[in-house]
């Protein structure tokens, strides 16, 4: 994917804010609004008591207390369009991306950088609430708001306006820029680190029984300490960085002070300005660079800001595996066929001019070696992937002129491994077919064998399987797995080994289910085991690769 440039990821990103546009403007304003209100405190209280201040001291005092109250609420105003622009932009980004993994899945989650992914959906959108909330309106206030004090000072002398100016660009700009050249690095290496101790630790968590029984506790404990240290050295780097460029700034703000302070009392002496504008001008310079500041604080965090919306935007731009299809003719099942197909996921090639017949009513065995290519036939049936040369068609139709919808209502998968979600024993069968009564979805429970298990648990059907956690064995979530399967009732069935996991008690009784159900399906069923094998009509070999 092509790395594109900061300005390219802020335009896009801002680009998603369109619809927020009003609410945008009015965070500007009332920011703009508001740091004004903070700079003339300072100009009109030093303005009063050169002037008639002294005189009126209870209106002056009247007029800087409003001034002070409304530099509040307008700030408050200011955070709360932000915040509110954010929090809306988080949503609309959570939507996209999730849209676009609906359209990616389930090649994307099977791919390689699954951390990552994850590490996105949290994270990553997650600091894109600082893009919003704290980048762009400070960005465009610190600019309005530099620039009407650029004005109001170069009313006295052009030249001390432009004294400003430069003051204002050197502190909001080419510092930001200088250190935010050097100390990107450092940010990026952090969270980078910091993401590894995450995922190291929660490895470690995961294979805790590996670690205890080969004795490796030490091992990693000490790996563990080594990356915290690391951790705690980058982050020290990182402090002292950050305080060092606070004094930079801060000591610039001084000179730049100062330079008008001198250059305005040269100028009063040379008579080209009055007492006011000395003292007024001065003011100004020093109470104005909120704003700015502001963007210098921002540099440190901008290129992890950049480097998130970076990944997030290449997400939604990402092409899926396979397109869905819409808008065809929907057909029935009447039998499948898979002819000469070559397929390949990365670069090593793993079906070679592949040939099954699939007719309908029959039960079609798939034996091969580990590693053959068994999953990855079921994953082009279901077109998670696409194939590269050869055809794969259903009652004659190629699979990729078909209605997705219509293909996914014609199958049932049971992968090799089910997954349970959240959920009570009910639901999760009943993920198989939504709606579903409770009496089929026993009826489906006592066609996978797993019936009178889930009628002996505490709570039979409505028990959570959350609560179960991993307590549940291997084969009796193969069995939910399969009461899914029955459930969906496609005439189309996917078995990636159905019975790896089960004792021949319950094996035979599946296949008895299946042997009855299968008269009217067509069933591909993959398995080492011989005894499975037997109900097959014709058990085709696939060749190993090696
Ligand atoms: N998403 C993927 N990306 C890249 N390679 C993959 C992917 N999925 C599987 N493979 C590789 O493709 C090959 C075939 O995998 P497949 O899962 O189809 O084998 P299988 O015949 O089902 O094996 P088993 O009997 O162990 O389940 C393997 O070498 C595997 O490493
Ligand atoms: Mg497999």
């Amino acid at each position: 994917m092509q790395r594109r440039s900061g300005m390219k990821i802020m335009g896009q990103l801002i680009g998603l804010v369109c619809p927020l546009l009003p609410i945008m403007l009015a965070a500007v304003v009332l920011g703009v609004a508001g740091y004004l209100c903070a700079v003339f405190l300072v100009i009109l209280a030093s303005d009063g008591l050169i002037q008639g201040g002294l005189t009126e001291p209870g209106k002056l005092a009247g007029i800087l207390i409003i001034m002070a109250v409304l530099r509040g609420v307008l700030h408050y105003g200011e955070q709360y369009c932000n915040h509110f622009i954010a929090f809306k932009l988080l949503a609309i980004i959570r939507n996209k991306v999730f849209s676009a993994l609906r359209r990616l899945c389930p090649a994307k989650l099977e791919s390689r950088d699954k951390g990552n992914l994850v590490s996105m959906l949290t994270s990553d959108i997650e600091l894109l609430e600082v893009f919003y909330a704290h980048t762009i309106s400070p960005i465009v206030i610190a600019v309005v708001t530099s620039t009407i004090m650029v004005l109001f000072i170069g009313r006295y002398s052009i030249a001390a306006g432009l004294l400003a100016l430069v003051g204002y660009v050197t502190v909001g700009a080419v510092l930001p820029l200088l250190f935010g050249a050097r100390g990107g690095e450092t940010g990026m290496k952090f969270r980078n680190q910091f993401g590894e101790l995450n995922s190291f630790i929660l490895d470690s968590l995961r294979g805790l029984d590996e670690t205890i029984q080969y004795g490796t506790g030490e091992k990693r404990m000490k790996e563990m300490t080594e990356r915290s240290e690391e951790l705690g050295q980058i982050q020290k780097k990182l402090n002292r960085f950050e305080a060092s460029q606070k004094s930079v700034t801060n000591l610039m703000i001084l000179l730049f002070s100062f330079a008008m302070l001198f250059f305005m009392l040269y100028l009063y002496m040379n008579g080209s300005v009055g007492f006011e504008a000395l003292v007024v001008g001065t003011a100004s310079m020093m109470s104005s660079f909120g704003p700015v500041v502001a963007l210098a604080n921002l540099s440190n965090n901008l290129n992890q800001t950049l480097a998130c919306g970076e990944r997030v935007l290449s997400l939604l731009e990402e092409n899926p595996q396979t397109e869905e299809v819409s808008g065809m003719e929907d057909i029935e099942f009447r039998g499948a066929s898979v002819k000469d197909i070559d397929f390949t996921y990365e670069e090593e090639q793993i079906l070679k001019k592949y040939s099954v017949e699939l007719p309908k009513g029959k039960i079609i065995g798939i034996h091969g070696a580990s590693g053959s290519g068994k999953s990855t036939l079921l994953k082009l049936l279901m077109r998670f992937w696409d194939r590269q040369a050869g055809n794969i068609s259903i009652s004659g139709k190629d699979i990729c002129q078909l209605n997705t919808s219509n293909l996914r209502k014609m199958e049932s998968y049971v992968t090799q491994e089910t997954y349970l979600f959240h959920d009570s024993i009910k639901n999760n069968i009943a993920v198989g077919r939504p709606g579903a009564s409770d009496k089929e979805i026993m009826e489906a429970a006592k066609k996978a064998s797993v019936h009178e298990f889930i009628r002996e648990l505490p709570e039979g059907y409505e028990t959570q399987v959350g609560e179960l956690g991993d307590t549940l064995s291997g084969g009796e979530r193969q069995r939910i797995g399969i009461a899914r399967a029955f459930l969906h009732d496609a005439p189309f069935l996917l078995l990636d080994e159905p019975t790896s996991n089960l004792d021949s008690l319950n094996e035979g009784i599946i296949l008895k289910s299946l042997n009855e159900v299968c008269k009217a399906k067509t069933v591909v069923l993959v398995s080492h085991r011989k005894s499975t094998m037997n109900i097959a009509d014709t058990v085709y070999e696939m060749g190993d690769r090696k």
